[in-house]
């Protein structure tokens, strides 16, 4: 199947997005070890969260539809025995569930993946686990997988790739086998596991690592700014701890936002999105649109169930490049298709380096961004971990590819409002897999 895409005409209006996927495959899977039922409103009905709840089920968790609401009441007992995990095309379903299992002595659990999680890396998970004693065993260190859960040893780690999903890996493998963990993070990744295990009365301690002044040796009167160690935060969460249950709002994700966010910032329009998350492991995004030019305005924020939320809108403006690289390309990791696109439309050219991580995403990033954009007309160049796009303003309307990826399907949506001439998508209802009502969305804010 394929969508027709019209150029947009008018662009401009006040939308809601599903709830924060990441936020809510957490909740999903930290019911498993709750000691009474945790309920989560605004909860997303998407593909990828869709995959949590059935690994949930699978470990025991009874979960309820009720309004927008999901009510998820934890097992009586422990999972054994030998269950079953398909995790479609969620890694963070994978990886998250992985590091549990590996706490559950006596479990054998089996994760499957579709065909383009199957090709994606496990390897990363797979040391650590091993290493607090868990038995995981992989083909080529990708899926299928079986997790062995053991009595875990207590564990410290410096994560050598600055990946949430790996961290929320090692501490909920700690959860669940009652261990004490210490997590290092050279490069500071979302926080969302932290926030949520503190929210439900798990004794977590998150140390952010400050700059100390010491004598500047070229000149003994002055003193300097050093950092005491080479990480940048410190997670300790203490043994023997259970989650409580309770009640979690969830709020919209800012990356599928930040979809519309680009669309104002290349029309030159105002969009408004409400009640979307704006926790500070996240909103790179918005920091990047206004140093590119475009206007960037919060309203109404505060905080509940652990993470702060506001409405934003974003007005667009005559948008210039910026080179993105270390800790941005980190905290924008999901958002480099969409901010591809907006290069795309501005005057200059934008350099993307340290986003090798992205050739191992849902699909290769880098590579499915160079061929939709080089298809639209733009100069592109494709690095081993970046990407160089020469903006120019005005793109070609072209027959456009999602790769079987759900962010590639709608960054290049966005392209299309502003392009010259139609354009084709193939696979539209792959952007169900974080936002099944993206469409009906752009219909909504454009015309
Ligand atoms: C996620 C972490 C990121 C991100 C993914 C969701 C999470 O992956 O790209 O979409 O919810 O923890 P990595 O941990 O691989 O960077």
């Amino acid at each position: 199947m394929t969508k027709e895409l019209h150029p947009a005409g008018q662009v401009g209006g006040t939308l809601m997005v599903p709830g924060d996927k990441s936020i809510a495959h957490r909740i999903a899977l930290s019911s498993i070890l709750a000691d009474n039922p945790i309920t989560a409103t605004n909860w997303p009905d998407t593909g990828d969260v869709a995959r949590s709840i059935a690994v949930a089920e699978a470990f025991g968790v009874a979960t309820t539809p009720d309004g927008d609401a999901m009510v998820f009441a934890p097992p009586a007992s422990r999972a054994s025995g030998t269950i079953e995990c398909q995790c479609g095309n969620s890694g963070t379903t994978v990886r998250l569930a992985a590091g549990l299992a590996a706490g559950c002595n006596g479990l054998s659990a089996r994760f499957f993946g579709d065909e383009s999680l199957s090709r994606r890396p496990m390897k990363r998970i797979v040391t650590p686990l091993t290493e607090m004693g868990a038995e995981v065993t992989t083909v080529d260190d990708r899926l299928p997988m079986t997790v062995g859960g053991r009595s875990l040893l207590p564990f410290t780690y410096r994560l050598p790739v600055a990946s949430a999903q790996v961290k929320s890996s090692i501490l909920l493998a700690g959860l669940s086998a009652g261990c004490s963990v210490e997590i290092e993070e050279p490069r500071i990744t979302r926080d969302h596991t932290e926030r949520l295990l503190r929210e439900l009365n798990v004794d977590l301690v998150v140390e952010d690592v400050k700059p100390i002044l010491e004598a500047d040796p070229d000149d003994p009167r002055r003193k300097r700014q050093v950092m005491p160690h080479d990480y940048r935060r410190r997670i300790i969460l203490a043994t023997n701890q259970r989650p409580t249950g309770g009640e979690i709002d969830i709020p919209g994700d800012i990356s599928t936002a930040a979809f519309f966010f680009v669309l104002a910032a290349i029309s030159g329009a105002d969009i408004t999105v409400q009640n979307v998350g704006l926790n500070p492991t996240r909103t790179a995004i918005l920091d990047h649109l206004r140093q590119i030019g475009a206007s960037v305005a919060i309203r109404d924020k505060h905080e509940r169930s652990g993470e702060p939320r506001g409405t934003v809108t974003v007005s667009g403006g005559t948008l210039k490049p910026r080179k993105i690289e270390g800790d941005t390309t980190v905290g924008l990791i999901d958002e480099i298709p969409i901010v591809a696109v907006a290069a795309a439309y501005a005057k200059g050219t934008t350099v993307i380096r340290d986003a090798a991580e992205l050739r191992v995403k849902e699909t290769d990033r880098l590579q499915a961004i160079y061929d939709n954009l080089s298809r639209m007309g733009v100069k592109v160049g494709l690095m081993e971990d970046g990407l160089v796009i020469e903006g120019r303003g005005e793109l070609q309307g072209a027959d456009l590819a999602a790769y079987g990826d759900h962010r590639i399907a709608m960054a290049m949506a966005i392209a299309a409002t502003g392009a010259v001439g139609p354009s084709l998508i193939d696979d539209p209802n792959i952007v169900g897999v974080s936002c099944p009502s993206f469409w009906k969305l752009l219909d909504g804010v454009t015309s």
